[in-house]
C-alpha cells in the first residue's frame, strides 16, 4: 500500500461523520464504502477494481482510498476485499427492518420498515407517505420507485435511484420516530442565571455546540453525547414556545422557542415580528395602516365593548418612521432625550410603525382608571391582543407602564402570553435596550 494510514484515518473520520451527524451536510464522496468507480453502487466492477489495486496491478486514488477500509478495521487487506465481495452480492436481498435516517439533498427522512411496508416521514415538515416495498436482486422497491440497494455494513446502506440521486441510510432502532414528538428548533435553556443554548434538528442536536442524538424512551427523553455519556430528561410542553425539562441529574431548565430570522431588516423570533428597543424596523418598512387581521380584531374587540357599555377608539395606530421621529423629537425637546426615552419610541423602534401596535382611547395615565382599560386588560387576548407594556415591567419592556397601549399578536399566541403573565420579551427571551 502506498498510502499511510494516516491519511486513512483521517479520511474515516470524515466518512464515519456523515452518519454521526444527522441533519448535518452530507458529503457527496465518501458515501458508500468499496464503491471504486465511484457510481454510489456495488457491483462486480468494483469487486474486480478493488481486488486489482490490492493484488498491486493499479493503485488506489486518494477517493479510492478514503473508501477501502470496508470493514474499518484501519488496515486495508484481504479482509475487506471479503467484506466487500459480502457487501457486493451478499446482502443485496436484504429488506431493512426497523427506522432508518435517511439523508439527501431533498433533506433528512425517517423511512419505518416493517414486514413489507414502509412509512417514511419528512423531518422538516413531518409529511407522512406509506409503501410496500421488497428487494431482490440489489434493487428495493418503494411503492413504484426502483433503486439500487448498497449495504455499507448492517447498519449503514446507500440507494441509488433511476435518475442518480443517491440517498445515504443510518440506522436508527427499533422505534418509530413520531414526527410531532420531535423538538426541531433553536431553543434558550435557562436555570437561574445559567443559559445554554440547544440545537434541535429532528432526532438530533447540539447543546453549547457539543452534539447529540436523543430518543423517547417513555415518559422520558434519552440524550446521548457523542462521546456516549447519557442523560434523561422529563419534559412537559407549557406552551407552543416553552418546555420544562427536569433532568435525571436533579437540574432543572425552562427551555424556550426562539428561531431567529431576519427578513428585509425586521426581525421575526418564532415568526413573531419584533420592534423594541433591541430590535428595530428599517426606515422604509413602511406597512401604510393598521394591517387588516389587526383592525378586524379591533373591530370585534370594539363592538363586543359596546354590548358591555363600554365605548373603544384608536387613539394612535400606524406611526411612519418620519412621523416618530417627530414625535420623539418633541417630546425630547420638552423632557429631554433620557426621559423621553421612557415612554417615546426613537424612529425605527416603535412597533406603531409595524402596524399592529395601536393606543385605545387616551394614551394618558386617567385611561388606566376607567372601566374601559379593566376590561381591555382582562379581555384583550381573547381578540388576540395583549397589554404591551404592563405595570412595573419598564426594566423589561423598557417602557412605563402603558395601560392603552396593545400589540396584535393573534388569538394563540395573545392567550399563551396572557396566561403566562409574562411580558412579549419575557415570553420570547429578549431584551429591550438601546445599544447606545
Ligand atoms: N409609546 C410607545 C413606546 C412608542 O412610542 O412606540
Ligand atoms: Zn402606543
Amino acid at each position: 500500500m502506498k498510502k499511510s494510514k494516516k491519511i486513512i484515518s483521517v479520511m474515516l473520520g470524515a466518512a464515519t461523520a456523515v452518519c454521526l451527524v444527522p441533519g448535518g451536510a452530507l458529503s457527496e464522496e465518501a458515501l458508500l464504502k468499496g464503491d471504486m468507480n465511484g457510481d454510489n453502487v456495488l457491483t462486480q466492477e468494483d469487486v474486480s477494481l478493488f481486488n486489482d489495486r490490492l493484488m498491486n496491478r493499479a493503485a488506489f486514488t486518494d477517493k479510492q482510498y478514503a473508501l477501502a477500509d470496508i470493514n474499518g478495521d484501519g488496515k486495508v487487506n484481504v479482509y475487506d476485499l471479503m467484506r466487500l465481495k459480502k457487501n457486493t452480492y451478499g446482502r443485496r436481498d436484504t429488506l431493512p427492518e426497523g427506522t432508518w435516517l435517511g439523508y439527501s439533498s431533498a433533506g433528512t427522512k425517517y423511512y419505518t420498515f416493517s414486514g413489507g411496508k414502509c412509512t417514511t416521514t419528512e423531518e422538516k415538515t413531518g409529511k407522512t407517505a406509506s409503501f410496500d416495498c421488497s428487494v431482490k436482486d440489489g434493487k428495493l422497491s418503494l411503492g413504484t420507485n426502483t433503486s439500487d440497494i448498497s449495504w455499507n455494513t448492517s447498519e449503514n446502506f446507500v440507494l441509488k435511484r433511476s435518475d442518480g440521486s443517491t440517498e445515504k441510510f443510518c440506522y436508527y432502532g427499533k422505534e418509530t420516530i413520531n414526527w410531532s414528538e420531535l423538538y426541531t428548533g433553536d431553543w434558550l435553556a435557562v436555570n437561574g442565571s445559567s443559559k445554554r443554548s440547544f440545537n434541535i434538528r429532528g432526532v438530533s442536536g447540539t447543546v453549547n455546540g457539543k452534539h447529540f442524538t436523543y430518543k423517547k424512551n417513555g415518559s422520558s427523553l434519552e440524550f446521548t453525547l457523542d462521546d456516549g455519556s447519557k442523560l434523561s430528561a422529563t419534559v412537559t410542553r407549557i406552551d407552543s414556545m416553552h418546555l420544562s425539562m427536569k433532568w435525571s441529574n436533579g437540574t432543572a431548565e425552562r427551555f424556550t422557542l426562539r428561531n431567529v430570522t431576519v427578513k428585509d431588516g425586521i426581525t421575526y423570533i418564532n415568526g413573531i415580528l419584533i420592534a423594541n428597543k433591541s430590535y428595530s424596523l428599517p426606515s422604509t418598512y413602511n406597512p401604510g395602516a393598521i394591517l387588516p387581521e389587526a383592525m378586524s380584531a379591533f373591530n370585534t374587540l370594539k363592538a363586543d365593548g359596546a354590548r358591555n357599555g363600554l365605548s373603544y377608539w384608536i387613539t394612535s395606530g400606524y406611526r411612519s418612521y418620519s412621523y416618530q421621529n417627530q414625535l420623539y423629537q418633541a417630546y425630547a425637546a420638552r423632557d429631554g432625550y433620557a426621559k423621553a426615552d421612557t415612554y417615546s419610541a426613537r424612529p425605527g423602534y416603535s412597533e406603531h410603525q409595524t402596524g399592529l401596535a395601536m393606543d385605545i382611547n387616551v394614551a394618558g395615565d386617567n385611561f388606566g382608571l376607567t372601566p374601559e382599560s379593566k376590561w381591555l386588560a382582562a379581555n384583550c387576548w381573547r381578540y388576540g391582543f395583549i397589554i404591551r407594556y404592563p405595570q412595573g415591567k419598564q426594566d423589561i419592556t423598557g417602557y412605563k407602564y402603558e395601560p392603552w397601549h396593545v400589540r396584535y399578536l393573534g388569538k394563540e399566541l395573545a392567550k399563551e402570553v396572557y396566561d403566562s403573565g409574562l411580558t412579549l420579551e419575557e415570553f420570547l427571551c429578549i431584551d429591550s435596550k438601546y445599544k447606545n
